[in-house]
């Protein structure tokens, strides 16, 4: 089913959405979802925010594909059959490896956080393999908006804008008592989904977003990341 067939929802729903600061404090990336789909009136109101996030020169370079049902699943077992034969064909690069200093404290951080909900020692090299791949299984979530973009110049414009149409939709999630998670693991395998979804090969697949109702007894689920504090990021000048 291609987005054309979503319904333009005159029947917008009265606004039940959480308050701008619970919205931001809710989010969180959900790594476990329920199985019961979101219907296709409300992906329509989270798209209907996203698609008011800024971009560079107005470009709205953003090409969402919501992938769900049949379709969802046959792609998930294509997933997994590369992801365990290493046949990765990302479109942009990306390797934990150039993290440095606090960045790689912080996504170590994250590491230990995670393996520790899922009960995975550090040195269980097959049980971290078999927790990234969940990655491919979309924690469950019964569908996925990939993040296509075209390709201009070095590509850090328009990631930038992409980066800002995901956290619009990924806070539209949470106030709607959604949940999504950013995925950069589905970009490693940007070839394949282009060719499964008959995407043109100039848009690039920068990350998806696997969303849908929070599975809140889900190991995935029992840590949060913090945040360092805001002087540690922020300087004033004046
Ligand atoms: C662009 C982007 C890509 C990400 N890719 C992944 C991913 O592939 N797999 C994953 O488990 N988490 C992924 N994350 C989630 C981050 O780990 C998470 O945002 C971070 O640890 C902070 O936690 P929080 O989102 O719960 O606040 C990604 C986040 C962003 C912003």
């Amino acid at each position: 089913m291609t987005m054309n067939l979503i319904h333009s929802s005159a029947e917008t729903s009265p606004d039940e959405t959480l308050s701008f600061r619970e919205t931001i404090r809710t989010r969180r990336s959900v790594r476990g979802f329920l199985d019961n789909p979101v219907p296709l009136s409300i992906i329509r109101e989270v798209l209907e925010d996203a698609q008011y996030a800024p971009s560079n020169c107005n470009t709205q370079p953003w090409n969402t594909h919501i992938v769900r049902g049949e379709k969802l699943r046959q792609l998930s077992r294509i997933l997994h059959v590369k992801n365990d034969a290493g046949e990765f064909t990302p479109d942009f690069t990306f390797d934990q490896n150039d993290y440095y200093g606090e960045y790689r404290k912080r996504n170590d951080a994250l590491g230990k956080a995670y393996y520790e909900a899922m009960n995975v020692m550090r040195e269980d090299k097959e049980g971290r393999h078999r927790v990234g791949a969940m990655n491919y299984s979309f924690f469950n979530a019964p569908q996925v908006a990939f993040l296509f973009m075209p390709s201009f110049g070095d590509n850090v414009r328009v990631a930038g804008d992409i980066g800002m149409y995901g956290q619009t939709f990924l806070l539209s999630l949470a106030a709607r008592g959604l949940g999504g998670i950013p995925q950069t693991s589905l970009g490693f395998f940007a070839q394949t989904i282009r060719e499964f979804l008959g995407v043109p090969d100039e848009l690039k697949l920068l990350f998806g977003i696997s969303f849908g109702y929070p599975d809140e007894a889900a190991p995935g689920n029992r840590f949060r990341m913090d945040r360092v504090p805001v002087d540690t990021s922020v300087t004033l000048h004046d």
